[in-house]
């Protein structure tokens, strides 16, 4: 496949609402990731990952689609849009789209149309309808998502929704079927190959204005009742097949890891949720080391030291049984849960997390202002669908972009009933601005690393990654030849290299080598490539 690119990527992903707001209505807009595509050429990467940027009344954010055919007004125009690609295409720059494919919003034709109907649709039914709530709760295998909600009619019954009530599931059939829940439909009843047939289309319709590709959104969530994903996961091998016959050069991510079931992957890559442990024990570090998607504890990146890379590195190995070279996406933070820069972190600790991320054997992808270490803000008040329950709020890690300090650096001043206001407690904002006159700044950095990734083919996606010391400090070995030692806490750590005699230092910050020792100060780390 020539969608092969996937894996000497380094991803930026943007959420439309908070990057660039070029017209001052207080929301970020496509016109002002044009006029910043210079920014992220400068930093290096080389595909953008949008959140949704459809058409939507945005309960969550933009995850509620009412027509994936149309860009949202207040973003801008299908053309605008196309005009973007373009612009980052003349940089050497790709796009990718978020898919919402479990899912519409409520306000969709689709199910506007189901809730008038006076029954099933001869056609198929493109959403799950039951005329009485299930006795049994088998409506999904995302824990605490999926669920029933009574129909707002003149329809009767209840439909399934996967996340918001405003979210109504769509119908990709189920994956278990009973005789006394006979609204049961297969996966190729009318119903779900509709929906099938939707996804295609949409899909198509933004090939071909030239977008690279899709993150997917639920992506496993699709069939319902699905023991193993067996038939999600066939249902997106499907879809996987048809596009690489059509547009050979584009790519399928999913939101989260594909399960592996013996046969050949759907998808281009896995990805490691930053909800869930496989990220979060390396990072998450909000506050008391919280998060709704697991145990408190501390991770690996903590300043005392007290974390472990165990089950990063099991998660790892998992990803790594189907082939040993298909790309790992591992996101510096997402627009989900925390930032790089959260708790008791800061911006000069991430530094040792940034030359990891940029670093290891996974596909990078760097969350919109953490290469200047923007700060997810606790206590951020609800914007659009941003907080799901009291404990799980994603608005502090969704704030406008800090471009600078001029009056509409936050998106604040030009319409005083903003959604998008920033409340940053930090006396010292760090800004792009500002970041680009320091050479010291961590935005520097990040770039740095990125172009040493792109230098050395060993530090890329494509070579090998053998831990030597998977405590602190950790030390890997990229490709044979290029030695990485990370130390993520406050006190200094030791590994002994046999190797490592005579290599030469390609970047570092508190890091020495004597004959085999490494010597790796807090918050340090270096990257040497071997001798010989
Ligand atoms: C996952 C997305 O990342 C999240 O932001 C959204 O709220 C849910 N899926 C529902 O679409
Ligand atoms: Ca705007």
């Amino acid at each position: 496949m020539s969608s092969d690119w996937l894996r000497d990527a380094v991803i930026y992903e943007i959420y439309p609402q908070s990057f660039a707001d070029s017209n001052g209505d207080g929301i970020g807009d496509l016109r002002g990731v044009i006029d910043h595509l210079d920014h992220l050429s400068w930093l290096g990467v080389d595909t953008i990952w949008f959140n949704p940027c459809f058409a939507s009344p945005f309960v969550d954010a933009g995850y509620d689609v009412s027509d994936y055919l149309r860009i949202a007004p207040r973003y801008g125009t299908n053309d605008d849009m196309v005009e973007l690609v373009q612009a980052a295409h003349d940089r050497g720059i790709r796009v990718l789209l978020d898919l919402v494919a479990g899912h519409t919003s409520d306000q969709h034709p689709w199910f506007v149309d189901a809730c008038q109907a006076s029954g099933p649709t001869p056609d198929g039914d493109r959403y799950v309808w039951a005329e009485a709530p299930p006795l049994r709760d088998t409506s999904g295998d995302i824990p605490g998502t999926a669920a029933w909600v009574r129909s707002p009619g003149p329809r009767g019954g209840w439909y399934l929704k996967n996340f918001y009530d405003q979210q109504p599931a769509l119908n990709f059939g189920w994956g278990q079927l009973t005789a006394d829940e006979p609204w049961r439909d297969p996966v190729d009843a009318p119903g779900p190959l509709r929906n099938r047939q939707a996804l295609k289309d949409i899909i198509a319709s933004w090939l071909d204005r030239g977008v690279a590709g899709f993150r997917v959104d639920m992506a496993f969530s699709l069939v319902k009742d699905d023991p193993g994903l067996v038939q999600t996961t066939r249902l997106w091998r499907e879809i996987r097949q048809w596009m690489g016959s059509t547009y050979p050069d584009a790519v399928l991510v999913p939101e989260g890891i594909e399960p592996r079931m013996g046969e050949p992957p759907a998808f281009d890559a896995d990805f490691f949720l930053v909800i869930f442990p496989e990220h979060g024990s390396l990072f998450d570090n909000q506050g008391a080391g919280y998060s709704p998607f697991h145990e408190p504890w501390s991770p690996f990146f903590d300043a005392d030291g007290a974390g472990s890379t165990d089950v990063f590195l099991a998660a790892w190995e998992y990803a790594r049984e189907v082939a040993a070279d298909r790309p790992v996406i591992l996101a510096s933070a997402d627009h989900d849960l925390n930032r790089m820069v959260c708790g008791p972190r800061t911006a000069d600790q991430a530094r040792s997390a940034f030359a990891f991320l940029l670093t290891w054997g996974s596909v990078p992808s760097i969350y919109y202002g953490d290469e200047i270490g923007m700060r997810y803000l606790p206590g951020m008040p609800d914007v659009e669908g941003a907080i799901c329950n009291p404990a799980y709020n994603r608005a502090g890690c969704r704030t406008p972009m800090q471009w600078d300090d001029g009056p509409n650096a936050g998106f604040s001043t030009a319409d005083p009933s903003s959604l998008y206001l920033p409340i940053d407690p930090d006396s010292r904002r760090p800004t792009v601005a500002e970041q680009r006159t320091d050479e010291g700044s961590l935005l520097h950095l990040v770039r740095r690393l990125i172009t040493l990734r792109r230098a050395n083919p060993e530090l890329g996606g494509r070579a090998s990654t053998r831990v030597l010391n998977r405590g602190y400090p950790l030390a890997f070995l990229r490709g044979e030849r290029v030695l990485v030692v990370v130390n993520p806490r406050r006190e200094a750590a030791t590994v002994d290299v046999a190797d490592a005699e005579g290599a030469g230092l390609l970047l570092g910050e508190g890091a020495r080598l004597t004959g085999t020792s490494v010597d790796v100060e807090g918050f340090g780390f270096g990257v040497w490539r071997l001798r010989g």
